[in-house]
């Protein structure tokens, strides 16, 4: 675990046993003010000491706990006289070692549920303090706590689930078996605001402006005299971590921009502008155009497209990165997210589903050390991150690129004539959905150009063009998505300009495909 970035004197360390929330737990415990982090669940309670906590969070997970080789935690960390709130498994596997029991219940409970809590002082004083008596939580469990310990007391019961939350009579451990994290318990923000606040009386000093300037001081403590050389991409992740480098050692960060010929129209300039412009950042853009196009000619299977840009992508830093002589260092945009699930993904193991995509990931023989000082932070940390940062808005607010750009959105054989059609299509398509108000709302969305032609009239002569499909989709996670229900009249709007003004497309069609089954792009 990686706390050279800890800025905030409060901890609270999230016991994960694999639940697909685990990580949303930790991201509404930051949005409350305090520092939540993920460990393994069986974390020993001398490790759990050391990083200071002022309570924890045991996460749901899948298993049961009386199954085989279910993850358990360590018993000792119940004796470490500190504020303990179980969510769903956790509920479970606090209630089993501290003498309750756990059974499958008689049907399982999957969505919403309606939740009465106990009136009578201890189901209202500390957890569920200004939660109305009647409301609405989201469940998912088969099993669920039978019999409380000895030293328990239930303080809430849905229909399905008498013992929905329980709190020991004398310490300040406590256990729901719905889910507070997610936006379906409606409650669920107060319910871990009281525990944060009334149980582990926080403070709250969890902000980006004190993250910034420990990460700052971390920065400039790590790297000392030596160069950073820091690789732009035009996203999010990596201006953040540019600009911050810049403010930490000014002149000793140098950036490299690799123009591949993939980008979309302006894309070069708007990182030009905003980092040598306006920042006064030594940027170094290397044009490789020709390069990427010559290695990618003739190919057209999506898998090698991006075997050849993410080897060309290698060979052009590296010559960019040896003519900067006395660099040591190398600044990557590393997230919270890719550090948990490259190897530290604790119970859940599943979820790396986007990992395979990072071809922009540099490797080790290239000879530097890393700096990563975004490792501990979320993608909506970054974005605020970003914004404390002096970044322009657009720049922030950026929907996700991938690392082989336009190369698989054109599909079939990458030309610079499709690519230059596609350019303009996707441009029209982004300024429309911008001028909609819809760009914040919508999480990915671009044009794609077919390898298919079809007939168009205009005037008096028949022409047959290529296609262009728009995909827009709404996603949190980028792991499921779904096609953005975007107005006819703006998607009118935009097929209009696009026929019209884009000499070479004669047909503008709109993806409703969602993923699963889809993915977001086209190859
Ligand atoms: P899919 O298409 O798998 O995309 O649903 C999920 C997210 O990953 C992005 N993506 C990539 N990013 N290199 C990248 O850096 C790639 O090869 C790549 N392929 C897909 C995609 O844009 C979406 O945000």
């Amino acid at each position: 675990m990686n706390t050279n970035y800890t800025s905030a004197q409060e901890t609270l360390p999230i016991l994960d046993f694999g639940s697909q929330y685990a990580q949303l737990i930790a991201r509404r415990v930051r949005e409350a003010g305090v520092h939540g982090i993920l460990v393994a669940p069986d974390i020993s309670p001398e490790q759990l000491r050391q990083l200071h906590p002022i309570g924890l969070i045991l996460s749901g997970g899948p298993a049961s706990v009386y199954e085989q080789g279910a993850p358990k935690c360590h018993p000792g960390i119940f004796d470490l006289n500190l504020p303990v709130l179980g969510i769903c498994y956790g509920m479970q596997i606090a209630a089993e070692i501290l003498g309750g029991r756990v059974k499958p219940g008689k049907s399982g409970e999957y969505g919403s549920a309606r939740l009465t809590v106990q009136s009578g002082q201890a189901a209202t004083d500390d957890l569920f303090a200004g939660v109305p008596q009647e409301t609405g939580v989201w469940m998912s469990h088969a099993d669920q706590v039978q019999v409380l310990g000895p030293d328990f007391v239930s303080l809430a019961s849905t229909p399905a689930c008498p013992m929905a939350a329980m709190r020991h009579h004398s310490r300040p451990v406590f256990g729901v078996q719905f889910h507070p994290e997610v936006t379906h318990t409606p409650h669920g923000g107060k319910i871990l605001e009281n525990f944060l606040y009334r149980v582990c009386k926080a403070a709250g000093t969890w902000r980006m402006g004190n993250f910034l300037e420990t990460a700052v001081e971390n920065v400039r403590r790590q790297v000392g005299k030596a160069r950073v050389i820091c690789g732009l991409s035009g996203g999010v992740d990596s201006a953040v971590t540019a600009a911050l480098l810049h403010r930490a050692i000014g002149e000793k960060l140098v950036c490299i921009f690799v123009d591949n010929g993939l980008l979309r129209n302006n894309e070069r300039q708007n990182v030009e502008s905003t980092f040598r412009d306006h920042f006064h950042i030594d940027l170094r853009t290397v044009d490789a155009t020709e390069e990427f196009l010559t290695a990618l000619s003739g190919v057209t299977e999506p898998q090698r497209k991006r075997t050849i840009i993410g080897k060309a992508f290698i060979d052009v830093f590296k010559r960019a990165a040896q003519g900067i002589p006395d660099a040591a260092f190398l600044a990557q945009g590393t997230l919270y997210p890719d550090v948990i699930e490259s190897g530290q993904g604790y119970a859940r193991k599943a979820a790396n589903i986007k990992l395979h995509h990072n071809v922009g990931g540099l490797p080790a023989e290239l000879g530097f050390d890393l700096v990563e000082p975004l490792r501990e932070l979320f993608k909506d940390e970054v974005r605020r991150l970003g914004e404390v940062l002096g970044l322009p808005e657009s720049m922030v607010w950026r929907h996700p690129f991938p690392g082989p750009g336009l190369a698989v959105r054109c599909i079939g054989e990458i030309t610079r004539p499709k690519l230059d059609l596609l350019r303009q299509a996707d441009e029209i398509f982004l300024e429309e959905l911008i001028a909609a108000g819809l760009y914040r709302s919508t999480a990915q969305a671009f044009a794609v150009l077919l390898p298919v032609s079809s007939v168009a009239v205009m005037g008096d002569g028949r022409s047959y063009n290529p296609v262009v499909a728009l995909r827009s989709v709404d996603s949190t996670d980028f792991m499921t998505a779904d096609w953005s229900r975007i107005p006819y009249d703006m998607l009118a709007r935009v097929s209009n300009r696009i026929v019209n003004e884009v000499r070479g497309i004669s047909r503008v069609v709109f993806d409703i495909t969602s993923k699963p089954p889809g993915t977001i792009e086209w190859e």
